[in-house]
């Protein structure tokens, strides 16, 4: 069965029935499961519930369990859609600007859709994939959003927009080889995907990947680069009303926080002092080192490395600061010898500037005793440096 087949089927009375009879089946019981249920049911029928019920376990964490349980996904659906508390803050941010409808262009099986209609806002919400659209009208349904979704089956560069406050377009990035990083192999394209934002009545917003060059970014955009508990999520184009063209920033979920860019020149390499602090991804993929850097009186430790290195400690939600106790050239052998008469048994690495892997180390230096430590390994102005510290109180 295709995936319009698959979900088509779990929509009848039998499928929503036997959906709901699997839904807490264990993966490991999933064998014995189908084979009991195949004497009462199609076998078709039998494995769209299975394979439903494991995305539905997927999409949990973007979605919490008690939305994902209601839902429905393809397999494709489920890996592209929006964590719910991210489409939930860009939606707070449209509502805000008093946009009131949305064409949301590239809707999956509907993230952002359900989040821009729990804002208040009306949604036509349209994917040309007939499978990802029936999902998307499915989950309005099922969440009681359908008075404020309308689903299009449709190819996006042939739906006017015009009647909609704002646009959203959240382009596919993955083709049949995996993920893709030329913006203009999205689809669709990002230039088309601009010059539809470009056009909106009051604001458009454009998803991006995380990792495009800021090069990339158009003139008259404001780009925002979003983390959620410390891992950077994506990057949003804004368009129109709200939006200051050409600045940068950063917003950090659960909050939001926002460390909006002030142009700042990069910050000079100084010596390490005894605090160093590791800036939230976001904040570092929006070049905003410099700012944080500000924020706590530091410096660089190398000129190419986005640690900042202080002499005091001045908490700021935009870096985890640690205590750094010890500084040594790179030195497996040393760093063991040290943690062994430390009494450390949980090493927690990490790395920017080394080609050292982590659990190699972990290996090599077998950590053992009561204390816990962080070692950065790292450069120190171009030296290859191991600096051995905890988070700071
Ligand atoms: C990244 S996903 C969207 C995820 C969505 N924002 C969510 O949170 O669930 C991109 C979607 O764009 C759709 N798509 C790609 N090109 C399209 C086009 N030209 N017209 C309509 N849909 C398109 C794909 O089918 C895919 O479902």
């Amino acid at each position: 069965m295709n995936d319009l087949d698959s979900l088509l089927t779990l929509l009848t009375p039998e499928g929503r029935a036997l959906l709901d009879e699997v839904r807490d089946t264990d993966p490991a019981r999933e064998l014995a499961v189908a084979t009991r249920l195949r004497r009462t049911h199609p076998a078709g029928l039998v494995s769209a519930a299975l394979g439903q019920a494991r995305l539905r376990q997927r999409a949990v964490a973007k979605f919490g369990a008690e939305d994902a349980g209601r839902m429905l996904f393809t397999p494709n659906g489920v890996e592209q859609s929006t964590r719910a508390s991210v489409a939930a803050y860009r939606a707070g941010r449209l509502a805000a600007l008093g946009v009131g409808s949305v064409a949301d262009l590239c809707c999956g099986i509907g993230g952002d859709a359900i989040a821009l209609a729990r804002a208040g806002i009306r949604v036509l919400a349209v994917d040309r994939d007939p499978a990802t659209a029936a999902a998307a009208r499915a989950n309005a349904d099922a969440l009681g959003l359908s008075g404020l979704i309308e689903v299009r089956e449709a190819d996006v560069t042939e739906v006017d927009t015009g009647a909609y406050d704002a646009v959203f377009v959240d382009p596919a990035r993955r083709g049949g080889r995996g993920r893709i990083f030329d913006p203009e192999a999205y689809s669709p394209p990002l230039s088309w995907a601009v010059e539809a934002a470009r056009t909106a009545s009051r604001a458009a917003a454009l998803k991006v990947a995380p990792g495009i060059p800021h090069e990339a970014m158009p003139e008259d955009a404001e780009a925002e680069w979003i983390s959620d508990g410390g891992d950077v999520k994506e990057a949003v184009l804004w368009f129109g009303t709200g939006a200051s063209a050409g600045a940068v920033r950063a917003t950090l979920l659960p909050g939001p926080r926002t460390l909006p860019g002030s142009g700042l020149p990069d910050p000079a390499v100084r010596t390490p002092g005894r605090y160093l602090y590791e800036p939230d991804g976001a904040v570092i993929r929006a070049h905003l080192v410099a700012e944080v850097a500000e924020q706590v009186g530091g410096g660089l430790l190398d000129a190419t490395i986005a640690y900042v290195t202080a002499d005091e400690l001045r908490p700021t939600p935009y870096a985890t600061a640690y205590e750094i106790t010890d500084r040594m050239p790179f030195n497996v052998k040393k760093l063991k010898a040290l943690l062994r008469e430390r009494g450390v048994g949980t090493l927690t690495v990490k790395k920017r500037g080394s080609a050292v892997e982590p659990e190699e180390l972990r290996r090599k230096v077998k950590p053992q005793g009561p204390n816990a430590a962080t070692v950065f390994m790292t450069r120190v102005a171009g030296a290859p440096t191991m600096l051995i510290g905890h988070p700071a109180r």
